[in-house]
C-alpha cells in the first residue's frame, strides 16, 4: 500500500546504491520521482519497477551532474517544475587516498559533483519552495563531514562543505516552512567503496550498514525534524553536546582584541 500523494522528489544519484534506496522508499512514501544520474540504462530499468510497484509516476534524467550543460538541464527542472516537494542531493563520489598518492583533476571533479552540483541544484529548487510555501532538502553528507582524517582529506572537507551548507539553510529558511536535512552515513555497502578504491570487504563488518538500513534509519531522522542524523550514532547524546559545543562558541568568535593568550611577549 502506498501512501497519499506527496508531490515530486527529484533524487540525485539514484542509479544505485542509497539513491536507488531513497527512489523506492519515496515512491512506497507516496511522492513521484524524477530520477537522476549518468547511467541511463540502470534509471530507466529502476523507474519501471518503482511503476510497477508502487504506480507512482517515475521520471529519469540521464545527466552527468559533473558537466555544466548537463547539470544546467536538471537545475532548469527544479526551476520550472512546480510539483517538485522534496530535493534529495545524493549524488557523489568518494576518495581513499592520501593527498600524496591522489591526482588533483580527480579531486577538482569530485568537488564540482559533491560540492558545486550540489550547490547549483539547491539554489535552484530553493525559491520555488519558498514561493510555493514549504518543501524539503536531504544533503547525503556522510562523518567525515566531522571526521575528516578518517578517508581523503577532499572527500572530508566536500561533506564538511554539505554540512556547513546544511546548517545555514536551515536557519535561513527557519521561517519558510523548508526542512532542511544532513544526513552523515558512516560506511555503508555500495559500490562507493570500489568506485573510491578501497572494497568495502577490507573494511570490518561491525561498522558497514546496508543501504536499506541506512536509509530507513535517515527517513526516521527526517520525520522527527533533525537537522543533522548520524544513523550509526547508539548514544545521540554525543551529537547534542557536540552541537552544544558548537553554539557555546558561536557569540565568542568575533572581538576587537585579540585573546590573551595570544599577546605578543
Ligand atoms: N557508501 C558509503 O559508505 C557512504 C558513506 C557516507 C556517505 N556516502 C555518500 O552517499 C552518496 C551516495 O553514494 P553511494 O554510497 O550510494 O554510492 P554509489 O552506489 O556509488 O552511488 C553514487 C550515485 O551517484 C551517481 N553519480 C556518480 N557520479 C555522478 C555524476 N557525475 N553525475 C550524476 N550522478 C553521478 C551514480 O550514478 P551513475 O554512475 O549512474 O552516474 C550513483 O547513482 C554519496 O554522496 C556518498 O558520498 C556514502
Amino acid at each position: 500500500m502506498t501512501e497519499q500523494h506527496k508531490g515530486t522528489a527529484l533524487v540525485t544519484g539514484a542509479s544505485s546504491g542509497i539513491g536507488a534506496v531513497y527512489a523506492h522508499r519515496l515512491a512506497k512514501r507516496g511522492y513521484d520521482l524524477i530520477l537522476v544520474a549518468r547511467n541511463a540504462e540502470r534509471l530507466s530499468e529502476l523507474a519501471t519497477r518503482l511503476t510497477r510497484e508502487t504506480g507512482r509516476t517515475v521520471e529519469t534524467i540521464p545527466a552527468d551532474l559533473g558537466n555544466k550543460a548537463d547539470l544546467a538541464r536538471v537545475e532548469s527542472v527544479l526551476k520550472s517544475d512546480r510539483s517538485i516537494t522534496l530535493l534529495v542531493n545524493n549524488a557523489g563520489v568518494g576518495g581513499t587516498a592520501p593527498l600524496l598518492a591522489a591526482d588533483v583533476d580527480k579531486m577538482q571533479a569530485m568537488i564540482d559533483l559533491n560540492v558545486t552540483a550540489l550547490m547549483r541544484l539547491s539554489y535552484a529548487g530553493v525559491p520555488g519552495f519558498v514561493a510555493r510555501g514549504g518543501g524539503a532538502i536531504i544533503n547525503i553528507a556522510s562523518i567525515v563531514a566531522i571526521a575528516p582524517e578518517v578517508l581523503n582529506g577532499v572527500y572530508g572537507a566536500s561533506k564538511a562543505f554539505v554540512l556547513a551548507f546544511s546548517q545555514s539553510l536551515k536557519h535561513e529558511l527557519a521561517d519558510k516552512n523548508i526542512r532542511i536535512q544532513a544526513v552523515l552515513p558512516g560506511a555503508t555497502a555500495t559500490e562507493f567503496w570500489n568506485i573510491a578504491g578501497t572494497p568495502v570487504e577490507h573494511l570490518p563488518t561491525e561498522i558497514v550498514m546496508s543501504a536499506e538500513d541506512m536509509v530507513d534509519a535517515a527517513l526516521v531522522g527526517f520525520d522527527q525534524g533533525e537537522l543533522a542524523t548520524i544513523p550509526a550514532l547508539e548514544d545521540g547524546g554525543l551529537l547534542t553536546a557536540y552541537e552544544g559545543a558548537r553554539q557555546a562558541l558561536m557569540p565568542h568568535l568575533s572581538r576587537s582584541a585579540p585573546a590573551a593568550r595570544y599577546k605578543a611577549a
